[in-house]
């Protein structure tokens, strides 16, 4: 069986194909799309604010000229931890790291917060350790601290963006970051990639939460807070003398104004409403001095942001004065026509200072280097990006502060989740929460007999959504949270203080009779396109709890629904059959906050009043720009009083479920809209399977039902030697795109079981508008899979795109073929990520 760390491999040759395919003549075309050429005088001048000495200034330039082109060159990459080594920073005088969403010391994402330190300091080392005559320059390293140190076992998780957004309080914005930088520094990092400056406009985007909302103003008034929280006011006093860290406002510009919500797509707006509705949060963020700002993957009519220089240099850099270091998003940099992740002076001409370079910085370093020497990318440009990268450095302090370990904060362990740092997080949650509906049952009446159910109620990485240890928030459970509080725990301390008493049941079911049922149901975790949607709804699975509401409103108990959700979503059956509904977006490790919020005081009156008003619509129907039910700014106070209720239509408007487009084939059946057929390989005597058993091929496939976690879960293939091959293949009418999910590492993921032995390798490929397209890629290991056994086997969508698959148009991304005899079954076919996959397929190296 292969292991996992093929992949990397696969991807690398993978990225050497696109290199080769590469049309160098596509990047003056790109740049000359009309729509998305700037007027720069049009926007407005922005005042950076002096953040070095004069002596700072002067050492940037002493360091400048004395540095070798190869250590410039390695000066503007960042590396990602799991691709790169404290040896390969010295070799290669890299300039900085990060740890990505799914990276961590030593491979392990959950290593312990020493280990994190240990390794910040290895990376110190190795940058200082330069050979006589060159200057040292001390390594910098950036982390996705996006809603607290969010990587670290242990640490305060912040609600998610869109909550605090509803909180309406720029003061608590500020105190969290501070908590936030203070937690960086405890484990060695001195960058946060943080904050998210979106104002998303399509909340079917799968970043909507980490966006404060989709009122520009709403965003700018925080902007300026989050950022004095994080890195200090601006001044020339070292970052790092205070107890603060670098910030990043990301993604620049208007990755919340994608076509469709989808993720990485384009902005297709005019100059005027990119200006006023995404520009206007970087106002006070250059005002305020963030230290770098990242560009999107998204493109702006037509031109991907990475490369963009009419808004990079034009307009940030130019116009706007922004005096910081501008870097690209993880291989964003690939997307730009004319390059690939293993090239790309266009980026370096348009204004990026550093490249994202996660596991390609190798390949970009030789590639960039060459072309400054050939003058591909110009001396002076790349001595600007490096004086920034250096300014950054000096601002920081940390020519002056020494390792990681010895610096103030580094170490102190017990700063992790401190009371105090927990305690900002809860007030944050108080404020953050969103009364919807109160029909009198709220506030929860001392000494009560609480239910509490639904599937949301005691799982914390649930409610802290992705960016949670993990990229995706997924594949973690409660022990991973010490000192964290699950809405489940927060709700039972609660009721047992006030002289009641809590019983918890996912289902619902009772022993004895409560006087009411606390519901707690909503999304699940996900992070960037992964979280694509396509209505804004959830998934038929997830409104499971919805039934358990309407059972327990018929045995006349009072349901309070508390939606744990990053978006706004249609749940009107939810609304109609809960007496309360409480928006709780993406709390956090603090679930006591939200019991503050549901139980009165001693005295019967509310403990707390709800502070949150929506900070974007609240939909009446599933339906993307459809009718609003509650406005922007929506919110009721305990102060009200109840309010009468109207029955809302429950009608979603659209017409797809909700259901997962990732899933091609679950339990044995095609997901809707998909078909499952078999064929010879040149598509003749092709055979729609809709019931089971059925042969195909004259009988040389016969194809039965199999159990595989349910009673006939699977579905078991019998294919006997056949001259002229076997399809089997799932296919839909209306050809999908891929691409998002081909960018973002993506995989196809098929659970199968060897039922007989496999004489002839199998190969899977794709279909392109219903024609194949690509390389089959060989599954070779299969023939390697223990008979009987169940493994999930991956095939990077990467692989299909390098052998010339058009991803945006996959009418089939399974196709089995055979020709020799196998005998295996299938119970799933679905896209997934590399964690999720037993065995990882080989790509052909072509
Ligand atoms: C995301 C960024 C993030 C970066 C590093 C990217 O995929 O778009 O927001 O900072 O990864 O993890
Ligand atoms: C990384 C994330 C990154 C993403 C981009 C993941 O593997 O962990 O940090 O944002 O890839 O596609």
């Amino acid at each position: 069986m292969l292991s996992k760390t093929i992949l990397l491999a696969a991807g690398s040759a993978a990225l050497a194909l696109s290199a080769q395919a590469a049309d160098p003549a596509a990047a003056s075309v790109a740049e000359d799309i009309p729509a998305a050429r700037v007027h720069p005088e049009r926007w407005p001048e922005v005042a950076f604010p002096t953040v070095l000495t004069e002596a700072g200034e002067a050492r940037v330039q002493a360091i400048l000229a004395r540095m070798t082109l190869e250590q410039k060159v390695g000066q503007i990459i960042q590396a990602d931890i799991a691709s790169v080594t404290p040896e390969d920073v010295r070799r290669y005088r890299l300039g900085s790291v990060l740890n990505g969403g799914n990276s961590g010391p030593g491979g392990d994402d959950l290593a312990p917060a020493q280990d994190w330190l240990a390794l910040a300091d290895a990376f110190y080392e190795a940058s200082m350790d330069v050979g006589p005559g060159e200057p040292a320059i001390p390594i910098v390293w950036g982390t996705d601290a996006v809603h607290g140190h969010s990587n670290i076992v242990g640490a305060t998780i912040f609600p998610h963006n869109v909550g605090l957004g509803a909180a309406r309080d720029p003061e608590l914005i500020e105190r969290i970051g501070k908590v936030t930088a203070v937690e960086i520094r405890v484990t060695g990092q001195e960058w946060t990639f943080a904050p998210t400056v979106a104002v998303p406009q399509d909340y079917r985007w799968g970043r909507a939460y980490e966006g404060y909302s989709s009122d520009p103003a709403l965003v700018a008034a925080y902007v300026g807070s989050m950022i004095r929280g994080l890195q200090g006011p601006p001044s020339t006093t070292p970052i790092l003398a205070g107890p603060h860290v670098a910030a990043s406002t990301k993604h620049y510009l208007a990755d919340g104004a994608t076509t469709d919500g989808k993720d990485q797509g384009d902005a297709a707006i005019s100059e005027l409403e990119l200006r006023l509705v995404h520009g206007a949060p970087y106002i006070p963020a250059i005002e305020s001095g963030v230290a770098t700002i990242m560009t999107s993957f998204s493109s702006w009519n037509g031109v991907k942001l990475s490369a963009h220089r009419g808004l990079v240099t034009d307009v940030l850099k130019g116009r706007m004065n922004y005096g910081g270091l501008v870097i690209t998003d993880w291989n964003a940099h690939g997307q730009v026509a004319g390059c690939s992740n293993a090239s790309c002076p266009r980026a370096v001409d348009a204004g990026i200072d550093m490249f994202m370079a996660p596991d390609s910085w190798r390949m970009l370093y030789d590639s960039t280097l060459a072309q400054v020497r050939d003058g591909t990318i110009a001396m002076e440009r790349l001595d600007d990006a490096v004086a920034r990268v250096l300014r950054l450095k000096e601002r920081l302090g940390l020519f002056d502060m020494g390792k990681p370990s010895q610096r103030a904060l580094s170490g102190e362990y017990e700063l992790l989740g401190a009371p105090d740092h927990r305690a900002v997080a809860r007030e944050a949650v108080r404020k953050s929460m969103v009364l919807l509906k109160n029909a009198g049952v709220l506030p929860l009446q001392p000494g009560g007999r609480i239910l509490v159910a639904g599937d949301a109620a005691h799982d914390i990485a649930r409610q802290s959504g992705g960016w949670t240890l993990s990229w995706q928030g997924t594949g973690l459970d409660n022990s991973l949270f010490p000192g964290a509080t699950s809405l489940w725990e927060g709700i039972e301390q609660a009721a047992t203080a006030s002289g009641g008493s809590a019983e918890l049941s996912p289902e619902g079911s009772f022993t004895e009779r409560p006087d009411a049922a606390i519901v707690v149901f909503g999304e699940t975790p996900y992070a960037e396109f992964q979280g694509d949607i396509a209505s804004l709804q959830l998934r038929p699975e997830l409104r499971r709890p919805i039934a358990t509401m309407q059972r327990l409103k018929q045995q006349g108990i009072p349901v309070v629904a508390v939606m744990i959700t990053g978006r706004p979503l249609y749940v009107n059956e939810a609304l109609n059959a809960a007496d309360a509904f409480v928006a709780a977006w993406l709390p956090g490790s603090e679930g006591g906050g939200v019991a503050d919020m549901l139980f009165a005081a001693a005295d019967g009156a509310p403990a707390h009043e709800f502070q949150g008003l929506l900070p974007t619509a609240w939909p009446a129907t599933a339906q993307h720009g459809g009718e609003t039910l509650y406005p922007f700014g929506y919110g009721l106070r305990y102060s009200h009083g109840p309010r009468a209720w109207t029955a809302l239509p429950e009608d979603s408007g659209v017409s797809d479920d909700g259901s997962d487009g990732g899933v091609f084939f679950d339990r044995g059946v095609p997901a809707s809209s998909w078909s499952l057929t078999v064929s010879r390989a040149d598509g003749t005597d092709a055979l729609r399977v809709t019931t089971v058993p059925a042969e195909a091929l004259g009988g040389r496939v016969r194809i039965a039902a199999t159990d595989h976690g349910v009673q006939e879960g699977a579905r078991s293939l019998a294919i006997a030697a056949h001259a002229q091959g076997a399809v089997i293949e799932l296919s839909t009418f209306d050809p999908i795109d891929l691409s998002r999910e081909t960018n973002g590492d993506m995989l196809l993921l098929a659970t199968v079981r060897r039922d007989a032995p496999i004489a002839r390798p199998l190969y899977m490929s794709v279909r392109c508008d219903g024609e194949p397209c690509g390389a089959a890629v060989p599954i070779a290991e299969f023939g390697e899979l223990a008979e009987g056994e169940w493994q999930i086997l991956g095939v990077p969508l990467k692989c299909f795109r390098a052998a010339g698959a058009d991803m945006m148009r996959i009418s089939s991304p399974f196709r089995l073929m055979a020709d020799g005899d196998a005998g295996l079954s299938i119970a799933r076919v679905a896209l997934g990520s590399l964690s999720d996959a037993d065995a990882i397929a080989d790509c052909p190296t072509g």
